[in-house]
């Protein structure tokens, strides 16, 4: 092998995740730098960013607290295991995540990242179910358009045919509620739609079919994100919990988009008002800047686990990288910026303006729905004729090269920036995606 055989800036080596590699290697957008609202491309042009990174960089780039946080930790204890052996800051970031959430929801199970948050979710309920000698509550029920990342139980769960039709049989024993967004009845909608509530009800057709006995658990995104910001109608989520409760299934929220300030509070559970029994988090928790994933569990399945356990270890589950101690110091750096910065109450204080924003491009060519909750906001595009997916694409380019970061999944563009945005940046946001759409065909 000769190590001096591939030139620095040669793109062909590194395969890029959920990109069109030939794309992106032909025309590339390279960030060099990143501070507060803005990015700094490899040609030194800055850029907004309108889409906090992949909706994690709730308090913005670089913020000096967890940054110098990182630095002291990494020099001062760069690794412990986590079998065995603790560290005090896993413990205080245990902590500091619960009591995020209401009371019940008290433990803390950490991971990296939000795939694995769901599928050490999924595995906390069926070992609950069994260890109560329930252990035919094997089924986990999804939902169509969830996105619970790409672990096997995270697709399986999950409802996106390209995240799933690749790879198999995925987990057996699965099945999905009807998704939730419908402009038929819900285009241009102001925060949360009125019409759907009854979609819920679903669940109790799929608990006819299989019997609740043979139900774990149901997970759904309070807010799906990744899909292009699909609203839970009023009264749904509260729907799901009745049902849930009383057919002893367990509830699991999937808060890796919503928990940290998203929708203008410190997690979806509070800003719905409906307690879920095991909500997963990741991606906000430490601001994007070290991966982490933390599952919040409530007490009782806790308990019941430890009480019920058959072994001296409890749960057969972990990562080398549970609790990391650099992790876990950005964790606590930015729950404090959060908490000092009044951050989640700075974006409810805003959802109203980004609101009016979204809804400034009504009317705007090519658009068939806005739609909004904290500050998250969707552009529902018409697609193109024969190449689905095409023109947020485009517009998606023309608007990083005129400086503005936007997400776009199919022909949706999906908007989510760190909770520090002004109202003139985000005048400038949504004045740059106007534009583009005006120009893209
Ligand atoms: C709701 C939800 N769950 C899970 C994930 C997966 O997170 P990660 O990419 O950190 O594995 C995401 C990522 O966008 C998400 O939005």
């Amino acid at each position: 092998m000769n190590l001096d055989s591939r030139a620095p800036n040669d793109l062909n080596s590194y395969w890029m995740p959920f990109t069109s590699n030939r794309a992106f290697k032909s025309d590339p957008r390279m960030i060099v730098a990143a501070e507060g609202m803005y990015y700094t491309t490899a040609d030194g042009r800055k850029v907004i960013d309108a889409t906090a990174g992949l909706w994690c960089v709730n308090a913005g780039h670089t913020r000096p607290r967890i940054v110098e946080a990182v630095q002291a930790q990494v020099a001062t204890l760069d690794y412990a295991p986590c079998f065995n052996f603790g560290h005090p800051r896993a413990f205080e970031l245990a902590n500091r995540v619960a009591d995020l959430f209401p009371d019940g929801l008290n433990t803390v199970f950490f991971t990296n990242s939000g795939s694995e948050s769901v599928d050490t979710a999924l595995k906390i309920a069926l070992a609950y179910h069994r260890g109560r000698r329930d252990g035919a509550r094997t089924r986990l029920i999804g939902r169509e358009r969830g996105y619970h990342g790409v672990g096997f139980g995270g697709i399986s769960v999950g409802g996106i045919v390209k995240n799933r039709m690749y790879f198999g049989s995925l987990l057996s024993g699965v099945d999905h509620l009807p998704h939730t967004h419908n402009p038929d009845h819900n285009a241009f909608t102001r925060g949360c739609p009125e019409w759907g509530a009854h979609l819920a009800d679903d669940l109790e057709r799929i608990v006819a079919l299989h019997d609740a006995s043979t139900i774990a658990a149901v997970i759904v995104e309070p807010m799906a994100g990744s899909t292009g910001v699909l609203l839970p109608p009023a009264g749904y989520l509260q729907k799901l919990r009745e049902i849930c409760d009383r057919h002893g299934i367990l509830l699991i929220f999937d808060e890796v988009i919503t928990a940290f300030g998203r929708l203008g509070a410190a997690t979806g559970t509070e800003f719905f008002g409906v307690q879920p029994d095991i909500a997963t988090t990741a991606k906000g928790l430490t601001n994007g800047v070290i991966p982490m994933g933390a599952v919040v569990v409530d007490q009782r399945i806790y308990d019941s686990v430890l009480e019920h356990a058959d072994a001296p270890i409890e749960l057969f589950h972990g990562y080398t990288y549970s609790g990391h101690p650099v992790a876990a110091a950005a964790g606590l750096a930015t729950l404090d910026t959060y908490r000092e910065e009044g951050l989640f109450e700075r974006a409810a204080a805003l959802s109203p303006y980004w609101e009016n924003a979204v809804h400034s491009l009504k009317g705007a060519r090519h658009v068939i729905d806005l739609r909004n909750l904290g500050l998250a906001g969707a552009v529902e595009l018409e697609p193109r004729p024969g190449a689905p997916g095409a023109r947020a694409t485009e517009a998606m380019i023309k608007a990083w090269e005129r400086g503005v970061m936007i997400r776009v999944t199919a022909d949706i563009i999906a908007l989510s920036p760190p909770l520090i945005i002004e109202k003139a940046e985000i005048d400038t946001v949504f004045g740059v995606i106007g534009d583009v759409l005006r120009e893209v065909a």
